[in-house]
């Protein structure tokens, strides 16, 4: 299943379009998080703060988009207001996990050293994916004549790529390698979580 050819049915419904918005909104406010959990205080730099404030608005600004679906509100991230509310909520643990692990067993990292490469792998395999599917997200709403727009978060998304891949390369001359890893592990993570929503999607 791809999500462009379920993402016309999602956005045809006003109550599933609602949904998909704020699980969206969950998973850019786990992103976030995580960024800043993975910040050092002190060696902690422009890029990252700047990353992690734009994830934040990325966040809220899809929370406050849902007002535009109608009045059906998705007042927290509790699972009744998500698509595939475990897969969702799984996805992004799931990468940091799997990166961390090769990490230690590929690099040898720990403590400190383990938690900035992994915030480097596993934020460039979402940024590949952010740059994948908001254009297709976007596409579909405009076919679709919605009221909805996420422009301002595909700018930022693609500033985020370039920023990843610059400090990447300052992390290992080998960064392409270790980096492609990641995009396989976030690869069938997220094909699983496409399969998890078209799931939902076929009536009971
Ligand atoms: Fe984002
Ligand atoms: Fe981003």
């Amino acid at each position: 299943m791809e999500l462009n050819t379920l993402l016309p049915s999602i956005i045809a419904d006003n109550a599933l379009h609602a949904k998909w918005l704020n699980t969206l909104s969950l998973m850019e406010n786990t992103g976030a998080r995580k960024i800043s959990a993975s910040e050092d205080p002190l060696t902690v730099t422009y890029i990252i703060l700047k990353h992690a404030a734009e994830e934040h608005r990325h966040a809220f600004y899809l929370k406050k988009q849902i007002e535009k679906t109608g009045p059906a509100a998705c007042a927290t991230y509790a699972p009744e207001f998500l698509l595939a509310p475990g897969y969702s909520k799984y996805y992004l643990n799931q990468l940091d996990i799997q990166v961390s692990r090769y990490l230690k067993q590929a690099l040898k990292l720990s403590g400190k050293d383990l938690r900035f490469a992994a915030y480097l792998l596993v934020t460039y395999a979402i940024e590949v994916r952010a740059d994948e599917l908001y254009p297709v997200y976007q596409q579909a709403l405009d076919d679709a004549g919605s009221k909805v727009n996420v422009k301002s978060i595909i700018l930022e998304e693609e500033g985020h790529l370039e920023e990843m891949i610059s400090q990447l390369k300052q992390f290992s001359p080998q960064w392409a390698q270790h980096a492609q890893i990641a995009v396989d592990y976030e690869t069938r993570l997220f094909n699983d979580w496409v399969n998890a929503l078209a799931g939902e999607m076929i009536p009971a």
